[in-house]
């Protein structure tokens, strides 16, 4: 039996260097060694947690699918689909959120990042942050702004990797909590039924640990609301420009001086596209006081270029071709809605959901 790989991407936009180094390029290489079954999804629902239009959802669904498959995921060796055209995985988000608490929800990094914003609080979190936290949100104030699907995001997250029982998902650092949920789940769900029907999933990075892709703004990850990234479809123009507006400081004045952020920040994307030795080289430069952050920066540039120019070459022309997208979708959505609705039917059964007309 093949291992089974699973991750998505929520569809909120164009991809970006850190959705792709943290993310979508470990897909491709996987799906590349052959020995997993891969499946790969478009995450539609979980998108409409922060209320998109409409029309703008569909598009920004098509463009990560034709961003997957400029990258380098193939239909015939991954299954590619979108999240909502898998309805088991709404029911089964119905049967497992009965086993979800909503206080561990409510404690989740993302759900307070996300509640925070939403409601405007820019003080740092104080010890009393969750009772605080709890206090905003059932204000009648926050009634709207913080839904319920947005405190629920991370059972969803826990259905789209248990239906399909997956062993791997490669994700970046900042999912890495929502898969100890999702583990956490998978255990209660055994424990409660006395079965051993879950596995646990891994994070995987090929023996490496998960990527934290920073911005180039200071301080901070990557990220489409901190207004900072590198797109994948951005032309070599664009990507130059951002690159060499990088922030960095006056330059070291000691020797092996320790690195300020923005400069370390540099080098953690450097390590991420260019070759070892080139890394070296200006590990050195900075270690003796020599180094140029121009000369990094173009270093910088020219490798993000020459990664990204082919993926970008080749998005558009995916992106017109509606028959193809067409053709992928359904045989994608076909394949993983095989293995969803078999999850379903026995955690159904296990849970006493069943027909009376069998
Ligand atoms: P999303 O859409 O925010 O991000 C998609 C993937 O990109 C990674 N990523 C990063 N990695 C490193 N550095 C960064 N700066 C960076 N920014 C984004 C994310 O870690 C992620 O792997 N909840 C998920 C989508 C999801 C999912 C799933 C993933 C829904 N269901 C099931 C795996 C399995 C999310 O919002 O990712």
């Amino acid at each position: 039996m093949k291992k089974i790989v699973l991750s998505g991407i929520r569809p909120t936009g164009q991809l970006h260097l850190g959705n792709y180094l943290g993310a979508l390029c470990n897909f491709v290489k996987m799906q590349q060694e052959g020995i997993y079954d891969s499946y790969f999804f478009i995450a539609d629902l979980h998108a409409l947690t922060t209320n998109p239009d409409p029309a703008l959802l569909h598009e920004n669904v098509r463009n990560v699918v034709a961003e997957y498959l400029a990258a380098g995921l193939e239909p015939d060796k991954s299954t590619i689909f979108v999240q909502s055209d898998v309805p088991e995985v709404s029911e089964l988000y119905l049967l497992l959120n009965m086993h979800v608490g909503i206080g561990e929800l409510m404690r989740t990094a993302a759900f307070k990042d996300k509640a925070r914003k939403a409601l405007g609080i820019t003080t740092a979190p104080s010890a009393d942050d969750d009772a605080d936290m709890a206090k905003e949100i059932i204000g009648a104030q926050s009634n709207k702004r913080v839904n319920a699907g947005l405190l629920t995001y991370p059972t969803l997250m826990a259905v789209d990797i248990l239906i399909q029982r997956a062993n791997f998902v490669p994700v970046g650092k900042d999912q890495e909590q929502h898969l100890e949920l999702t583990r956490r789940f998978a255990r209660r769900f055994n424990a409660f039924y006395k079965v051993d029907y879950f596995e646990e999933p891994q994070n995987f990075n090929f023996g490496n640990a998960a990527v934290k892709v920073p911005g180039l703004d200071g301080s901070g990850k990557m990220g489409k609301s901190e207004g900072n990234c590198l797109y994948l479809a951005d032309d070599e123009k664009t990507l130059r420009k951002k690159v060499m507006r990088a922030v960095t400081d006056a330059g070291p004045t000691e020797p092996n001086q320790p690195m300020a952020e923005p400069v370390q920040n540099l080098f953690t994307i450097l390590k991420l596209v260019a070759p070892q030795e080139l890394v070296q080289q200006f590990t050195d430069a900075y270690n003796d006081c020599s180094i140029r952050y121009g000369d990094l920066k173009k270093a910088l540039a020219d490798h993000i270029v020459a990664l990204t120019t082919p993926i970008r070459e080749r998005i558009i022309d995916i992106k017109n071709d509606d028959a193809y997208l067409a053709r992928v979708l359904r045989q994608g959505a076909e394949q993983a809605r095989e293995r969803a609705s078999a999850t379903l039917r026995d955690v159904r059964e296990i849970m006493g959901i069943t027909p009376f007309w069998k």
